[in-house]
């Protein structure tokens, strides 16, 4: 696997791949990876004839005084994974290459509304420092394809929106939530959590799950009653929760009773962790449901 640094040898090496009428398929991550990202590879390898995987901690998504000092960096082991698995190209990059001194002034790609929302309320700048970035690697890397988890639900949503509106011609494709065997995503910040923490963490998702039973038994869900009721159950469980709600898919505005393709969207604090987690839902109509 090639392992590259600096913009100029990636533009060389990607200019070559062009030449080669190579079709890309790209990775964006911020390291301390695990199955969730391999998986994320796994489909890149299916769709392309070359899969680049990019590590790099971009500040400008983490707010000040936020935990960028601590997330987990663990390059070597992570290498070492993309290796096994057959990746490409690692484009790994430090802050100065990728920003040079320019972090504070940044010219920045902003998905007004959405970004907002949900995550945005509660981290200011977050979205808009994912879209910068995630724009910059697609100007320097080139890809045909992107890969996305379905995890970060709104992170998701967000980059479409961006990559429609600015006419960006990189197909984005997105893989359902990598699981553990008690259903908790898999996440970097699961390493946050406890043994006790990690006992309870999975009830997140066990609430989700009954949240989406309810919408499909009930004929007129009252979405507001359904998700405060669940959101006080995981709080009793020891969870400070951030938001649980049912979302348009498409916008992610709270769902209507004439919504049909919606998503339960949930981010709860447990101890140090801020799990985030949300279940996808295509209801049928009340008609239908007899
Ligand atoms: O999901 C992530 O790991 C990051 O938000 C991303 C997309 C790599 C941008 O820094």
């Amino acid at each position: 696997m090639n392992v590259i640094t600096t913009l100029q040898s990636l533009r060389e090496y990607i200019e070559l791949q062009k030449r080669e009428c190579n079709k890309i398929a790209f990775v964006p991550t911020m390291g301390n990876l695990h199955q969730g990202h391999l998986d994320l590879v796994e489909r890149a390898q299916s769709l392309a004839d070359l899969v680049i995987v990019s590590i790099f901690v971009n500040p400008l998504q983490f707010e000040a005084g936020g935990d960028l000092d601590n997330y987990p960096k663990t390059l070597e082991a992570d290498i070492e994974k993309l290796q096994q698995a057959g990746v490409d190209m690692l484009f790994a990059p430090d802050i100065q290459e990728v920003y040079g001194d320019n972090l504070s002034a940044i010219t920045q790609v902003i998905v007004p509304g959405i970004s907002a929302l949900w995550c945005g309320a509660s981290r200011a700048g977050h979205f808009e420092g994912v879209t910068t970035i995630v724009n910059k690697l697609f100007n320097l890397v080139q890809p045909d394809i992107a890969v996305f988890g379905e995890k970060d639900f709104q992170q998701l949503t967000i980059i479409r929106i961006m990559v429609r509106d600015l006419s960006i011609p990189v197909e984005i494709v997105s893989v359902a939530t990598s699981r553990e065997a008690d259903g908790l995503a898999m996440s970097s910040r699961n390493g946050y959590l406890t043994k006790d923490e990690r006992e309870i963490a999975a009830k997140l998702y066990e609430t989700l799950v009954n949240v989406r039973e309810i919408l499909i038994s009930e004929r007129n869900p009252d979405f507001q009653k359904i998700t405060q009721q669940a959101a006080n159950s995981l709080n009793q469980k020891g969870f400070k929760t951030d938001y649980l709600a049912v979302c348009r898919q498409s916008d992610l505005q709270l769902a209507g009773p004439e919504d049909r393709k919606l998503v339960i969207l949930a981010a709860a604090h447990l101890g140090k962790a801020r799990l985030i987690d949300n279940l996808i839902l295509d209801k049928l109509p009340a008609e239908r449901l007899e």
